[in-house]
């Protein structure tokens, strides 16, 4: 079934508990898109932000590492209550498959993230390792941008390549996702939907987040 994993990067920072009720209540997973300002040209929030909504959360943590040397924070996020923690390989390149091997002996899911510029072919070496796959549509570092259309079959090729394995990794795909675009998504393969500004900035989260749901 499919999930949607709103991301709190779009939240309303001084009501912070009204937005973590809506994941709670209405959504699958908890997105928490951490930046350093060196990895891409933005910072976000850090430890302090996630544990305190761990304590609340009813839902598990999906942290989106954007950050430089992933493998030096797998244990503080693991210390804070993540469960799924992804990393950009741009960021870790030569370093993956021990990153991977480290986030999985924390007992966390272990997600590699790639921006639209990085072929699809490039996490094939490393599927058998992956509990899911990250693949970004639009490029990592702010929220509220256009939805990139080659994402379509970068999915696509994705999934066939899972599948032609026997492996059962959900992708999951993150950046301008609405539900104008979330049944196509669906459709070609994605099983898990990050959606930051169509959730939290819609008159009606609720309504947004079931929307996404429903197969166009
Ligand atoms: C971008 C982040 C996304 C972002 C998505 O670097 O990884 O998770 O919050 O925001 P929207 O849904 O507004 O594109
Ligand atoms: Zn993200």
């Amino acid at each position: 079934m499919l999930k949607i994993a709103p991301s709190i990067l779009a939240a309303d920072f001084l009501h912070l508990a009204d937005d973590v009720e809506i994941v709670n209540k209405y959504a699958d997973i908890f997105h928490l898109d951490i930046m350093d300002g060196t990895f891409v040209p933005n910072i976000s929030f850090g430890f302090p932000v996630v544990e305190a909504i761990s304590k609340v959360a009813e839902k598990p943590l999906d942290a989106h590492l954007m950050i430089v040397e992933p493998w030096k924070y797998v244990e503080r996020f693991a210390s804070v209550g993540v469960s799924m923690l992804s990393f950009h390989y741009e960021a870790a390149l030569d370093k993956t498959n021990e990153t991977l091997s480290l986030i999985r002996s924390f007992g966390m899911k272990a997600g590699l993230v790639i921006n639209p510029d990085v072929p699809v072919e490039t996490l094939f070496p490393y599927l058998g390792e992956l509990d899911y796959v990250l693949l970004m549509s639009v490029f990592a570092g702010f929220g509220g941008q256009k939805f990139i259309e080659s994402t379509y079959g970068r999915i696509a090729m994705l999934k066939e390549r899972i599948e032609s394995e026997g492996l059962d990794i959900p992708i999951e795909v993150d950046g301008g996702v609405s539900p104008a675009n979330a049944g196509a998504l669906e459709e070609v393969g994605a099983g898990i939907l990050v959606a930051g500004s169509s959730v939290f900035r819609a008159e009606d989260p609720e309504a947004a987040i079931k929307a996404m749901r429903q197969r166009i």
